[in-house]
């Protein structure tokens, strides 16, 4: 008798436990992911209604799932730790230069045979911003980017950090890259490179960032706080823009993550300072009230975008493209089939990565056209 009672609740218990841990599951991570990341931005006990429903759960738990793809690059991860950590390296770039007001860091990757290049001219300047939603993102993870870039496209390559939220919001991650291109055009001699010669290359938010200091730079916006002779100079020195799943219409990424029920969890409107000023910070919106004669001065644009990315969706590339091309401003767009939202950027470390080739004869080519070397 007490035999079959037990039985009994066994039985009773196994579809409980699975029903708990199919609801119970969801619940738990999607309701640690807004605990964590931030609650719907609705007043009072509204929040945890709109927190806990159904679909905002599924979409949750599914953004959070997927997160876990990010497991498969601890590999590489850890071949840009020692790389960088390892002194013999040394010789192939400088570690931790400040620049700025902010006092931040970059490093600088030289090009292959920099030794012998004192009567050659000198070599261009490629300005890497990498990604990470406006939140994250540090730049020793570029390291195998970084220097494969300078062997590929015969370059100087820097890579700086910029404050990403919290430490400052996107006018203040302006600021930093501008910065950043404020040093180049006065330490071009000390470490041998053309200043008048600068591609920017960004990835993601970096890409962002990327278009919309050359937008400010190109307005000589105040708010930059850099004398106006040095943003024209800065201006002039850019010769081309090259973007990787970026993202330059706020507002339609906004959607988009809406979609993905991960628009509060998101740094993005907190670094853009709220949903009112998506339009200012919006590359797309910012052209569309550019002068003609400072329309002019836009360099062109070469925009990436992979065809598998559900991060940034393909459609932000392209309405970009559709735009800048509707205002006469050069831009060249490929669409790389299969390529995901992160393999942009890390199928460019190693060469042994499946879209390394791929990604690179585009950006070669590219960046050649730019510089003036094809
Ligand atoms: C692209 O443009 C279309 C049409 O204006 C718009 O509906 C869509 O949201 C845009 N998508 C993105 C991701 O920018």
């Amino acid at each position: 008798m007490g035999h079959n009672m037990s039985g009994l609740k066994y039985h009773m218990s196994l579809p409980v436990t699975v029903g708990v841990l199919l609801v119970g599951l969801p619940y738990s991570i999607s309701l640690a992911a807004q605990w964590l990341y931030g609650w719907p931005d609705k007043p009072g006990y509204k929040k945890y209604i709109e927190a806990l429903k159904p679909r905002r759960i599924y979409y949750l738990t599914k953004a959070v799932l997927e997160s876990l793809r990010y497991l498969q690059y601890g590999k590489l991860y850890c071949q840009c730790t020692s790389w960088y950590e390892n002194q013999e390296n040394h010789k192939h770039y400088e570690k931790g230069i400040t620049f700025g007001r902010r006092g931040n860091k970059l490093d600088l990757y030289y090009p292959p045979n920099n030794e012998k290049s004192e009567d050659v001219s000198a070599a261009p300047l490629v300005v890497f911003i990498y990604g990470g939603a406006w939140g994250s993102g540090e730049r020793y993870v570029y390291c195998l980017l970084a220097r494969q870039m300078a062997e590929e496209l015969s370059a100087t390559v820097i890579c700086p950090d910029y404050c990403t939220y919290p430490k400052g919001n996107v006018l203040a991650m302006v600021q930093d890259v501008a910065d950043c291109l404020v040093w180049a055009q006065e330490s071009a001699q000390k470490f041998n490179f053309n200043k008048d010669n600068i591609v920017l290359i960004g990835h993601s938010a970096g890409a962002h960032l990327c278009a919309l200091t050359t937008l400010f730079l190109i307005d000589g916006r105040e708010e930059l706080f850099i004398e106006s002779s040095k943003q024209q100079d800065v201006t002039l020195s850019i010769k081309g823009i090259i973007g990787l799943s970026g993202v330059y219409n706020i507002m339609d990424h906004y959607e988009h993550e809406q979609k993905r029920a991960v628009e509060y969890v998101s740094t993005m409107h907190k670094a853009m300072n709220g949903v009112g000023n998506f339009a200012y910070y919006s590359p797309t919106h910012f052209l569309k009230k550019l002068s003609q004669e400072k329309l002019n001065r836009v360099p062109q644009f070469t925009l990436l975008h992979g065809t598998s990315d559900f991060i940034v969706p393909v459609e932000s590339s392209i309405n970009f493209s559709e735009l800048l091309t509707s205002l006469s401003v050069k831009v060249t767009l490929y669409l790389l089939p299969g390529v995901d939202h992160t393999e942009i950027a890390t199928d460019l470390m190693a060469s042994n990565r499946r879209f390394y080739h791929l990604i690179y004869s585009c950006v070669k080519q590219e960046f050649r056209r730019f510089v003036g070397t094809c």
